[in-house]
């Protein structure tokens, strides 16, 4: 079975189709992104309204090239997943309506799909020997989760955050830094660049069960305004950066630390955008006794492979299977 998945919850549009046999194992065939950075960094963070306009002018020069790339015609396809939530509305919209022609166009199954169940799945798209149960750290733009993966559908929440998320204070802090937007990944590179700061920042919530990252917000800009005299310098910049995200790091593996003592699970997955950290990932692999899965860089950021993969593997269970679906802004996986 052909499944088409698409994804326009935040700032990427993103097309994707995965085949799967008989044993439900997939592989993907085509994918298509379209990344939007070069619009939203002029503002500093997502316009929701820009982003919404540029999935409508993407979207389907996507899912032309993908339908060309692969010689089919959309008849051909066994289903199609669309993102429904959680994400921006008017950008969420745009996938679902498109999916929603589509699948009425040509009488073909769609499935609303929530983004975090996508990511949650992405570490066993690249990892087929990746078995239930397993934990998995959701860690985005957007988001920031700790979940027992039981199932597929089955998923029960260890730790949120209650106000940032982790990629949330990787680009707050960069902006700090006068480092552009989407700042996480260019920070986590001078970071990077040096192995040691003479710089400190204060624990986060040591004790509590949730994330939290507003008191690293802060606690980043009194550093940073303390040496504002020296940013120039790209070894202090080097330093701090190297400091920040030794903090947010620091945070993440030690929630992972608290889920695996409280679970007893040893299987650990990290998805989403931070997950394609480096120091994030050298981190959860030196932990001992557990096993570490990731998702491949592509596939931590925000993709369609997810979506289309989540869809096929839910075929079996779902009820539903043509929508229309109502974009949900807020959609807590363990409630689906
Ligand atoms: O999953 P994603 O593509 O979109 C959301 O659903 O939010 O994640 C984007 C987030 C951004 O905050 C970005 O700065 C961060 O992931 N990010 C990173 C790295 N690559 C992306 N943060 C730290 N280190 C990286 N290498
Ligand atoms: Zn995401």
């Amino acid at each position: 079975m052909l499944v088409l998945g698409i994804e326009t919850s935040c700032d990427e549009s993103a097309v994707s189709v995965v085949e799967f046999d008989a044993h439900s194992a997939a592989k993907i065939l085509v994918e298509e992104i379209s990344s939007q950075s070069d619009v939203h960094k002029h503002y500093g963070g997502v316009v929701p309204e820009l982003a919404s306009r540029e999935h409508l002018k993407n979207l389907p020069l996507l899912l032309d090239s993908a339908m060309r790339k692969l010689d089919i015609g959309y008849s051909e396809l066994g289903l199609i997943g669309v993102t429904r939530g959680p994400g921006l509305k008017g950008c969420l919209l745009i996938g679902l309506s498109m999916a929603q022609a589509i699948s009425d166009a040509h009488s073909i199954d769609c499935l609303g799909i929530n983004h975090i169940e996508g990511h949650i799945l992405s570490a066993k798209l690249d990892n087929p020997a990746l078995n239930f149960p397993y934990l998995c750290l959701v860690v985005s733009g957007g988001h920031t989760e700790i979940h027992i993966v039981n199932g597929v559908g089955d998923y029960q929440l260890v730790a949120r955050t209650i106000d940032d998320a982790a990629g949330e204070a990787f680009d707050k802090s960069a902006h700090l830094l006068s480092i552009e937007y989407p700042g996480g990944a260019k920070l986590a590179a001078f970071a990077d660049s040096v192995s040691a700061s003479r710089f400190k920042l204060p624990r986060v919530m040591p004790e509590a069960k949730a994330f939290s990252f507003s008191g690293l917000k802060t606690a980043v800009l009194l550093l940073v305004k303390g040496q504002a005299n020296n940013l120039a310098d790209p070894q202090c910049k080097a330093e701090l950066c190297f400091t920040i995200q030794d903090a947010i790091v620091r945070e993440l593996i030690y929630k992972i630390e608290q889920a695996v003592k409280s679970t007893g699970l040893k299987s650990v997955a990290i998805a989403g955008g931070v997950s394609a950290n480096r120091c994030l990932r050298h981190r959860l692999s030196e932990l001992p006794g557990i096993e570490p899965y990731f998702a491949t860089p592509l596939h931590c950021v925000d993709n369609a492979s997810m979506i289309a993969y989540t869809a096929g593997l839910r075929t079996a269970r779902e009820q539903t299977r043509r929508g229309p679906y109502a974009p949900l802004s807020r959609w807590p996986v363990e409630q689906i």
